[in-house]
């Protein structure tokens, strides 16, 4: 990954760097040989209207129609003298354009009246030409007349060489060379850094993303570099805590399920064990009469725990189950705990405990029958542990927008530890753990799953004059 963010940001620098460039020098340079050869050309023509007119004055002052022999060998003569040293090359022509004298001391009496600029100068007009010469330089010639009263009597004709484009390229290849190695060398040093600054916060990205992977799920990064890193690192880092919980929910439910299952098989043995000793006892014959009756009532009273044991079961998982598949309707909270004193009456009654039921509360929204089983349940506990004579009260109220309903009893209370658990499935606080006063341990499971199907809250707590006060609270029904 890191060699290829790399690879790409120096191909993209390279790219980019050399373009500029290329664009910037091929300008320069070309701006460069313009201006080079603007100046020259400036200087030709200067050079030539200043040794025109003075040619022209000298020959007007003599009086002839032309340069005389004896003026054009002084003249000769002098332009070879002055020309030592002198970028340019000037040559006098006659008005047959023969030269007849030149800076370089040369190429005196050769003909030019063939050379375009020469041609034009001979009809009266200062002209200029451009040509490359062998060397690659550029030449430029200016031609111009020398005038007497008008008509043309000769031609000064001058030129220079200038650098070129590809004469500088030429002329300085080794520096543009060095120039450019350095150019490269500096784009990749500064493409390495640029790669590292920008692959760190990823390399310790993908880091923290292969332990993840290996199971190491408490890693973390560190969010740094740019804003899109950091993105990138903190969506990991939640992503990391999502997984995290939801695996330590996966294994709490695995761990619940587990316990729930032995949990269950505990139960069931039980049981089954009491009906089993007492059927090997049967069959085993010889059993008087009355031990008879005892192991049959044995097993109709464990048989019948096993179904309501079943039965329970089946509840739970389907209140649990469900997901807002409840029949909900405006019920009364008060009348639904009457209900559930008067079925549970002759058995409360055989307890020798007296109910009451006090208070109304705005109507809540649920399911009748489920929440008389949480009644019916709260009532069976309570009238168990309520000694003979006492009494168990219901209280039911309005607290804002909740309806309250408080179950409270005279028994021996609840310890602090147990009212926290006792909602959990198969517990028995430690009192009631002998299962001959007791069930399953599921009623107030099933209560508490009930509860929260409609939204609602309870809790356990000892009271202050003794005994316990289950505090159940719904959502009400918005009035008008
Ligand atoms: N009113 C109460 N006062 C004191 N302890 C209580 C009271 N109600 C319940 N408990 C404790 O909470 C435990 C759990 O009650 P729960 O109704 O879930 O089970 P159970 O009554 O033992 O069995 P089941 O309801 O399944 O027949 C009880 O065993 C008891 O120890
Ligand atoms: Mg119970």
């Amino acid at each position: 990954m890191r060699s290829s963010i790399r690879r790409r940001l120096l191909l993209a620098f390279l790219i980019v760097a050399v373009a500029v460039a290329a664009v910037l020098s091929v300008y320069f340079l070309t701006e460069l040989e313009s201006y080079g050869l603007r100046k020259i050309e400036e200087r030709l023509r200067s050079e030539q209207s200043v040794l025109a007119a003075a040619l022209s004055a000298q020959i007007t002052a003599s009086g002839a129609s032309g340069l005389s022999d004896s003026q054009a060998a002084a003249l000769a003569n002098e332009l070879a003298m002055a020309g030592r040293g002198s970028a340019s090359h000037i040559r006098v022509l006659d008005r047959a354009g023969v030269s007849v004298a030149d800076s370089t001391g040369a190429d005196i009496g050769i003909g030019y009246a063939e050379t375009p600029e020469v041609s034009r100068a001979l009809a009266g007009e200062i002209a200029s030409a451009e040509r490359v010469l062998p060397d690659g330089r550029i030449g430029i010639s200016i031609a111009g007349p020398i005038t007497v009263d008008g008509r043309v009597v000769g031609v000064v004709h001058n030129s220079a060489a200038t650098f070129s484009v590809t004469t500088i390229v030429r002329d300085y290849r080794m520096q543009l060379a060095v120039a450019a190695l350095a150019f490269v060398l500096a784009t990749f040093v500064l493409t390495e850094l640029l790669a590292r600054w920008l692959s760190a916060p990823l390399r310790s990205l993908a880091q923290g993303a292969v332990a993840f992977a290996g199971g190491d799920h408490s890693v973390r990064v560190r969010p740094s570099g740019s804003g899109e890193t950091r993105a990138v690192a903190e969506a990991f880092n939640a992503m990391a805590d999502e997984v995290q919980n939801a695996l330590l929910e996966l294994h709490e439910e695995e761990r619940r399920k587990s316990r729930f299952v032995s949990d269950v098989s505990h139960e069931l043995r039980t049981p089954l064990t009491a009906i089993r000793g007492a059927a090997e006892t049967l069959l085993d014959g010889d059993v008087p009469e009355d031990d008879a009756r005892q192991f049959l009532s044995t097993i109709a009273r464990e048989s019948e725990r096993l179904a309501r044991l079943a039965n329970d079961l089946i509840t739970l998982q389907r209140i649990e189950g469900a997901t807002g598949e409840l029949p909900l309707s405006q019920v009364d909270l008060t009348s639904i705990a009457q209900h559930a004193v008067e079925a549970l009456a002759p058995l409360v009654e055989a307890r020798g405990v007296q109910v009451e039921i006090t208070g109304k509360a705005a109507p809540v929204l649920g399911d009748r029958d489920r929440l008389q089983q949480v009644f019916s349940n709260l009532i069976d506990n309570a009238s168990r542990v309520t000694p003979e004579g006492k009494k168990l009260t219901i209280e039911i109220a309005d607290d804002g927008d909740r309806a309250v309903a408080r179950v409270l009893d005279e028994g021996p209370g609840i310890g602090e530890k147990d009212a926290a658990r006792i909602f959990d499935r198969f517990y028995r606080a430690q009192s009631s753990r002998d299962r001959g006063s007791g069930g399953a341990g599921l009623g107030l499971a099933i209560v508490a799953a009930i509860v929260s199907a409609h939204g609602g809250t309870i809790t356990a707590a000892p009271r202050p004059e003794g005994g316990t006060v289950f505090t159940l609270r719904f959502p009400t029904v918005k009035q008008g």
